[in-house]
């Protein structure tokens, strides 16, 4: 039973077949912008479900948001002597990114304690991975106002926006956030979980309108382009909120089951109050031990510290399996227990 990666098991849903495949006939270069029925139906997506006035003429299209985050430093011009700071506990990419522009990773958690290092880019993920936690609407407008005093830029991961549990995460473009504008900001959006699109490498990205016009001039140059295809198959995703429901209900029933198996054998729940992943701990044993006792058990989950080292005493349980598979673990914990 592999709960070690995220990595959508689920079909891709029919709506979005449909219009990849009327696409098909793709003989010309996609435009790097994106089509507006494209950028209407992300920036409608966002007004519709997360109250987030977009401007569908500040929507970039991401060949996949992992693409997006490794290049992001580089594309903003950080280099030597900068400063890039992501959670401390996170999604690697953050730190390749800032290592290809040869600029310096910093996890931090507390801005204040950043001293005077000259900070470009200030990278926030909620909910996030590994932990599933949610930062308030208080704490994410603290991030923008430190941001935007320093003059870095602060880009919201935001791919498990969608998929909150125990409560409603915000967007860091929501008024509340940011206050009614989007200066410094940016937000990215991937279509892999809500859509199951993984394999189509689908995202966008939103915020700033001068920030986005200078994305789009590098990206356009650099060949950065979605296919048309996608965009059309992304276009058709975000304009359908069924099967992004019918998805999340799919999420919502393993998670109750494995959160429960795991209690009865013995593995206490932290933060996992959103995204894709319960983040676990055990009493006693570090995530060595944790993954090596449930290995054994014939269930694989990622240990905590790949994620940095506060996550020592914690593995990662992913609920991307089938229901077969998490049938499965569910009686695997249940002859632990
Ligand atoms: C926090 C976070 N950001 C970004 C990504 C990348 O998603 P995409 O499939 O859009 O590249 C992932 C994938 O798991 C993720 O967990």
């Amino acid at each position: 039973m592999d709960l070690s990666i995220g990595t959508p098991v689920d079909p891709v849903p029919p709506v979005v077949r449909a219009a990849l495949a009327e696409a098909a006939d793709a003989p010309g270069y996609p435009t790097t912008q994106g089509t507006p029925r494209l950028r209407e139906a992300a920036a409608g997506w966002l007004a519709r479900r997360h109250a987030v006035p977009a401007d569908p003429s500040a929507v970039l299209p991401v060949i996949g948001t992992k693409e997006f985050i490794a290049a992001l430093p580089a594309l903003l011009g950080c280099g030597p002597g900068d400063t890039v700071v992501h959670p401390e506990l996170a999604y690697p990419t953050y730190d390749i990114g800032a290592r290809l522009a040869g600029a310096t990773a910093v996890a931090a958690d507390g801005l204040s304690a950043l001293g005077p290092r000259r900070v470009a880019l200030v990278w926030v993920n909620s909910p996030a991975n590994p932990t599933g936690r949610v930062l308030p609407a208080a704490h994410l407008r603290k991030m923008v106002d430190w941001a935007r005093e320093r003059g870095a830029v602060i880009a919201a991961d935001e791919c498990y926006l969608d998929l909150g549990w125990d409560t409603e995460p915000v967007s860091v473009l929501h008024p509340e956030v940011c206050g009614g504008s989007s200066r410094s900001v940016l937000a990215v959006h991937s279509l892999s979980k809500r859509s199951n699109m993984a394999g189509y490498r689908a995202g966008f990205v939103t915020g700033d309108p001068a920030l986005v016009a200078d994305l789009l001039e590098i990206r356009r140059h650099a060949g950065m382009m979605v296919p048309d295809p996608v965009q059309a198959a992304m276009a058709a995703a975000l304009g359908d909120d069924a099967h992004a429901d019918e998805q999340r209900a799919r999420y919502a029933a393993r998670r109750e089951r494995l959160r429960a198996a795991l209690a009865a054998a013995g593995w206490v729940t932290e933060h996992s109050e959103a995204g894709l992943y319960l983040w676990v701990t055990r009493p006693g044993l570090d995530c060595w031990d944790s993954v090596q006792r449930l290995a054994e058990a014939g269930i694989l989950v990622a240990p905590g510290e790949f994620y940095g080292p506060a996550g020592r005493a914690h593995v990662r349980v992913a609920l991307t399996a089938t229901d077969e598979r998490v049938d499965a673990a569910v009686a695997r914990l249940a002859a632990l227990a």
